[in-house]
């Protein structure tokens, strides 16, 4: 039987097939991150942006080390530090390295995704947390528009078909984010709220 990676339908999107393929992924995480932190308190929202900080760090750094410039969302980590400083809480120290070995056609794209595709659930979150909060808890990473400017331009690039080696590279790549994420909501202990 075809795995998902392979099973990239002729005329199908980029960003249909990445979605498709990593589905149950994402909601796996959205379950695992609602259950290790939430955002209901001031500490869960804390504990929340301590292990998206964690997550994020070796992530940002694959980045900057192996994307061409035009697949490098702008850091958000900064952002997440100043929340937490917002809250009274340090930043946490980095999650464990990220690594997908040698890197492949469309690896970065792959990763590019996620974490950019990612701020689309930010700002459904950063509704919920302004209503919760009452307006008061500190939202720099959640509403930040750079990440959603960054997604836009994003689009023209994924809203099309890719040759089928950028698109298993590409569904490798953001698997193993989501892999990553889970590992991190996973081990919420290493995470200090
Ligand atoms: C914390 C719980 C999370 C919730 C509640 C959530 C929620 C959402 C929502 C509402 C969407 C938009 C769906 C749509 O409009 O079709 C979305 C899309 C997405 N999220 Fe999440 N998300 C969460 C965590 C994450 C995390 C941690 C990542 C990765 C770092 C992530 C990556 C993505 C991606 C890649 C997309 C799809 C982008 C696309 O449409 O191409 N999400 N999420």
């Amino acid at each position: 039987m075809a795995s998902a990676i392979n099973d990239c339908r002729p005329g199908q999107s980029l960003r249909t097939h990445l979605r498709a393929a990593t589905m149950a992924a994402h909601d796996l995480l959205d379950h695992a991150m609602q259950a290790a932190s939430g955002w209901q308190t001031r500490e869960d929202y804390a504990r929340f942006l301590s292990l998206q900080h964690a997550a994020r760090v070796p992530l940002e750094g694959w980045l900057a080390a192996h994307a061409p410039a035009g697949l490098v969302p702008p850091p958000q980590t900064g952002l997440i530090a100043r929340d937490l400083a917002q809250l009274g809480m340090p930043a946490p120290a980095p999650a464990p390295l990220f690594t997908i070995g040698r890197p492949a056609p469309g690896s970065a794209l792959g990763i590019a995704w996620v974490m950019a595709g990612s701020a689309l659930g930010n700002k459904a979150i950063a509704k919920q947390v302004a209503r919760i909060g009452g307006g008061a808890w500190p939202v720099a990473f959640l509403g930040d528009d750079g990440a959603m400017a960054f997604w836009q331009g994003l689009r023209a690039r994924i809203e099309r078909p890719a040759a089928p080696a950028e698109a298993e590279g590409a569904t490798r790549a953001a698997e193993a984010v989501f892999a990553h994420f889970l590992a991190a909501a996973a081990a919420p202990e290493g995470v200090p709220a």
